[in-house]
């Protein structure tokens, strides 16, 4: 399959890092298509930890070609500290490139980001605070500074004479203090372009070569189908496209290069911001849940997350709107030691069943999880986990498989992926089997 886009089926942090590098072995070009610096995708590479919030995933095998595409908002500061903490670990970084019409997030984005959440009352998403939000307003508008422009000084210096008074008045208009110095930004500007200069390139005519010449592309979303802003939470959830559509724009291909698609599916559902969330837990079960698990504090804020039962409401929507071919389900060890345990498979709303994903903001956070119950399994060493992948799925608990059985039949999806550990070795595939 050349193309294959990996997407998150919830709200984010599904452990899509994980599941990009697993399969970025059989890849020869990795792709960023959308999101930001809101991101935190985490790999594990034997004893080393990894938490990239820009550069692809795919970045530690050097064989593999990286791209950051046209459809991420790029923060220059958060890209070249990535740069810089990869080389230092000794994983040169020759293998990256990044879209010269990816738009930029200047430092008056995140200014302007904290000045609107403030603002916004009832609205209030609890956003990453990275700027995402305001960079892709300018993009929308026209008012954007694109990486390229970093190259080009004429342009920049163009672009910011307009820009800065306006973004000065909005500012002030928001209760801000200004400030900006257009000298200052385009200094800031120019010595990002100078760093940045050997990794900028058409990466959408890198993309076409290499699928021109038969190559494995992998397509790697940010975020979540329920954070997108057509399909997600509206308005709770971020400024870009997540679902499978975006790789094609995001990145700078038609959409027959996507030619399969898998959706990634923590085995519980987790929150970071604000907003209902109809499975969520409370107390012990949820403490439990987050302590256990590597990572269910924000990766990019530190917050730490909102925990639930697996909501298969939402991963059903997000098998519809992303044409799934195959389920990754993560994080199963981390369910170890539960019991019983919850799958939300339908919602009541007003004394009525709902099995789709309402619109509504006001019936969402009206509606009651309905639960189907199962028996847990037991908590295992991670090294027992590893043990039990290797000898292949019948090894797996039962209880396990019965999980993942309800999984696939409430959203008729196949189980392709099965995840029970952060290590690469922890990963049973299930695809073509
Ligand atoms: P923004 O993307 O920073 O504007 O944040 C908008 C909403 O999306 C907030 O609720 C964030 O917590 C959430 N969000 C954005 N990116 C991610 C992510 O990668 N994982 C989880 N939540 C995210």
């Amino acid at each position: 399959m050349p193309g294959t886009v990996v997407v998150g089926t919830q709200w984010g942090d599904e452990g899509k890092g994980k599941i990009v590098d697993f399969c970025a072995q059989d890849a020869d070009v990795v792709v960023r298509f959308n999101g930001g610096s809101n991101a935190g995708h985490t790999v594990v590479t034997g004893a080393e930890v990894f938490r990239f919030h820009l550069i692809p995933s795919g970045i530690l095998r050097p064989e593999t070609l990286n791209l950051v595409g046209n459809g991420v908002v790029v923060d220059p500061e958060v890209l070249l500290a990535e740069i810089e903490e990869l080389k230092e670990r000794g994983h040169p970084v020759d293998n990256l490139r990044v879209s010269e019409r990816a738009h930029v997030v200047m430092p008056y984005h995140r200014t302007l980001d904290g000045l609107e959440e403030e603002l916004k009352g009832g609205l209030k998403a609890g956003t990453t605070l990275r700027g995402i939000g305001p960079t892709f307003e300018d993009k929308a508008a026209r008012i954007g500074v694109r990486v390229g422009d970093l190259l080009d000084e004429e342009a920049l210096r163009e672009r910011l004479a307009t820009l800065v008074p306006m973004k000065e008045r909005m500012i002030e208009a928001y209760g801000g203090q200004a400030g900006l110095s257009k000298e200052a930004l385009f200094e800031t500007g120019r010595d990002w372009g100078d760093r940045l200069q050997a990794y900028v390139a058409d990466t959408s005519l890198l993309l076409d070569h290499a699928l021109k010449q038969g190559r494995e592309v992998l397509f790697e979303a940010a975020q979540g189908t329920h954070l997108d802003i057509d399909h997600g939470i509206y308005p709770f959830g971020t400024s870009s496209n997540a679902v499978v559509g975006s790789a094609s724009v995001g990145s700078g291909v038609g959409v027959r290069h996507l030619n399969q698609v898998i959706g990634v599916a923590k085995a519980f559902t987790s929150r970071v911001g604000t907003g209902p969330f109809p499975s969520e837990l409370a107390g012990e079960e949820a403490s439990y849940l987050r302590d256990k698990s590597l990572g269910e504090y924000g990766t990019t804020t530190g917050r730490p997350r909102r925990i639930g039962w697996l909501d298969l409401v939402m991963v059903r929507f997000a098998a519809r709107v992303n044409s799934l071919d195959y389920l990754a389900v993560t994080k199963l060890d981390v369910l170890g030691g539960l019991d019983p345990l919850r799958i939300c498979v339908a919602y009541e709303h007003d004394g009525e069943t709902l099995r789709e994903f309402p619109a509504s903001m006001r019936v969402f956070g009206a509606c009651r999880p309905v639960y189907e119950e199962l028996a847990g399994w037991e908590d295992i060493s991670e090294d027992s986990w590893v043990g039990a992948v290797k000898r292949g799925y019948d090894e797996l608990p039962g209880e396990m498989r019965a999980y993942l059985d309800l999984l696939s039949h409430e959203t008729g999806v196949p189980v392709g992926l099965v995840s029970v550990g952060p290590a690469r070795e922890a990963t049973l595939e299930l695809r073509g089997t």
